[in-house]
């Protein structure tokens, strides 16, 4: 391996020691109060020690929204901002870099019935009203599944600036950046499809509209860290969890529009994700049975990072073009070299091989995931089992 190891500079300010990025998972294991603990400090730390260049956190809610995650982390207040800055801190101290992620679940896949939400009394925010089918709510008493009790986001500007206090005290907390989560089917998603955006406002109907308020917080990063160079955003075009899925028409007319906004704006890194072009078993739990209906059908082999990235990646592009989904370190240095990708986001993987990077240095094989499903989001007697317990490389 020879370019995945090299570095490289976000935007000409941040410089990376290496093109592999840990990609955002929640680990549902902010146990202490929806804060990230000793149990994340060590673990972001570790990944970091080994040589990551750029680890994203897991998705943290920008407000008292939740999910069905019980214990994934929010970032509301400067206690929260607090508590981040020392897993911020363990990552700097190994010269690699952080992003915060921000993730919105509110819109339609969430319940009333949620303990976070009941208890501040928010109630389920969409863009337009239309259920979401699925979701299981585990947690809730007989797995009720996403709510039909939808409030209409009446001003999409103060959910923008609900954004902007967690992009604020990402900063505060020292992260040198921002990835948008704008795929899954979750707010920002939400906006984007013509399917379940039906509003008739500025934030609804043309693309340009429908796009609207992913740029607008775009611009909110820009104008808290002072340039779009700290922004990623990551999309998935041709998506289909909860409910996001799109036509091919549609994915293209958006997404075209979409990137090239992201790069007239300098965003950082466009991350691109090829879920749903490509299917896995790992993801049968959320996306359903694999394959696309036929009037969701993509051209045969149509791969959306190879596709929309060439609207990212070309000479003097002022941002970086970073894969996600299903890349092995050996594809990634493969494209890399063909020049169609700049970095690769490895999300998986990185759970049971907290040396990754120093493995695809040494070309000692990547450890798989022999103890089963529960790794992923517990259940599990102390956070750091299944978290903070997999061996490295150099020490079997
Ligand atoms: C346990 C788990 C949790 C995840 N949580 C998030 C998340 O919080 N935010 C996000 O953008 N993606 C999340 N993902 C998706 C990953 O970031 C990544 O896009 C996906 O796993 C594909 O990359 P991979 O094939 O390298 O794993 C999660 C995936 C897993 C397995």
């Amino acid at each position: 391996m020879s370019v995945i190891l090299q570095p490289i500079t976000i935007g000409g300010k941040l410089a990376l020691k290496n093109r592999i990025v840990m990609g955002s998972m929640t680990r549902n294991r902010c146990v202490d109060d929806l804060k990230p603990g000793d149990a994340q400090v060590r673990h972001y730390g570790d990944r970091a020690r080994h040589g990551t260049g750029l680890l994203v956190s897991e998705g943290v809610f920008i407000d008292w929204t939740g999910s069905e995650f019980p214990n994934a982390p929010v970032i509301i207040n400067e206690e929260h901002a607090q508590a981040w800055r020392k897993v911020v801190h363990a990552v700097h101290s190994q010269g690699s870099k952080m992003y915060l992620q921000t993730w919105h679940a509110v819109g339609r896949l969430q319940h009333e019935y949620d303990t976070r939400m009941k208890s501040t009394n928010i109630p389920v925010l969409a863009p337009s009203d239309i259920p979401a089918t699925g979701g299981k709510y585990r947690h809730l008493p007989g797995n009720p599944g996403h709510t039909d009790k939808l409030t209409v986001i009446e001003n999409p500007r103060t959910v923008i600036e609900t954004y902007r206090r967690a992009i604020l005290l990402a900063k505060q907390a020292g992260f040198d950046g921002i990835e948008i989560l704008a795929q899954g089917g979750y707010l920002v998603h939400q906006f984007l499809s013509s399917r379940i955006n039906h509003r008739t406002d500025a934030y609804g109907g043309s693309v340009e509209n429908r796009c609207r308020f992913l740029l607008e917080l775009v611009d909110v990063v820009a104008e808290v860290y002072g340039g779009a160079e700290y922004a990623c955003v990551k999309i998935c075009p041709a998506d289909i969890c909860n409910g996001s899925i799109t036509t091919y028409k549609e994915l293209k007319e958006t997404y075209s529009y979409l990137v090239t906004e992201l790069v007239k704006r300098r965003v950082g890194i466009v991350c691109i994700s090829r879920r749903g072009s490509v299917f896995d078993d790992d993801f049968a739990d959320t996306m359903g049975a694999p394959g696309r209906p036929e009037e969701f059908a993509l051209p045969p082999g149509y791969d959306p990072v190879l596709d929309l990235g060439s609207l990212v990646k070309y000479p003097g592009s002022p941002s970086l073009l970073m894969a996600n989904h299903a890349y092995t370190p050996v594809e990634a240095e493969r494209l890399m070299t063909l020049d169609k990708i700049d970095l690769v986001q490895i999300a998986r993987p990185f759970m049971f091989n907290p040396d990754l990077v120093v493995r695809v240095r040494d070309g000692i094989p990547l450890a798989e995931n022999d103890r089963g499903s529960m790794v992923e989001y517990g259940p599990f007697k102390c956070p750091d089992e299944n978290y903070n317990d997999w061996p490295v490389a150099a020490a079997m």
